[in-house]
């Protein structure tokens, strides 16, 4: 397997999340309430699965050995591109909480979380069309077979550090939730 294929095998994962959000939009609007636990689960998987882990392996790890390539002018103009469009993606799921927060203590938020939640919907298909189809493929041609084959294990070093560092902060906040252990 290539290493694209495991970041390829994520992005079906996000497609997922993206239709169950579009049916969540369709349920706010319809009960003008949100659901916190459904949005916290939507924020969890956007911020954990597809920011730190999945925008993590691409930017730590596959975009940082391509910056010290020879690339064409196109291909480094997209890789900025796509690190622009991860920057957007962590500021909508910001705003998600955000406006969850706010609708909490009271305030009408559900527009803000509709439109942002919309936003995402709109906006991520194509972020995942440009790697998938363009940027992908094309970095290939930078990489040696050595290189490849040694991003496939960082890229599972990456998903297992981060496993460890998810369940570490959940026992050092419930660690000190119950003044300190
Ligand atoms: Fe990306
Ligand atoms: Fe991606």
């Amino acid at each position: 397997m290539k290493p694209r294929g495991m970041l390829m095998a994520e992005h079906r994962l996000i497609e997922r999340m993206l239709a169950i959000i579009e049916k969540e939009i369709i349920q706010i609007e319809k009960g003008r309430r949100i659901n916190s636990t459904t949005i916290d689960s939507i924020v969890d998987f956007m911020k954990t699965f597809a920011d730190l882990n999945h925008h993590g392996k691409e930017e730590d790890i596959l975009f940082s050995i391509l910056a010290k390539k020879e690339m064409t002018d196109e291909d480094s103009q997209m890789m900025q591109e796509l690190i622009e469009e991860h920057k957007f993606c962590r500021k909508a799921t910001e705003d998600i909480v955000q406006a969850k927060e706010d609708y909490l203590k009271g305030k009408d938020t559900i527009g803000i979380v509709i439109l942002t939640l919309n936003s995402l919907v709109r906006f991520y298909p194509k972020h995942i069309q440009k790697e998938d189809e363009i940027f992908f493929p094309n970095s290939e041609i930078y990489l040696t077979d050595e290189e490849l084959a040694s991003m496939i294990k960082e890229f599972k070093n990456f998903d297992c550090t981060m496993f460890q560092n998810k369940y570490k902060q959940i026992i050092e906040s419930l660690e000190q939730a119950n003044g300190g252990i």
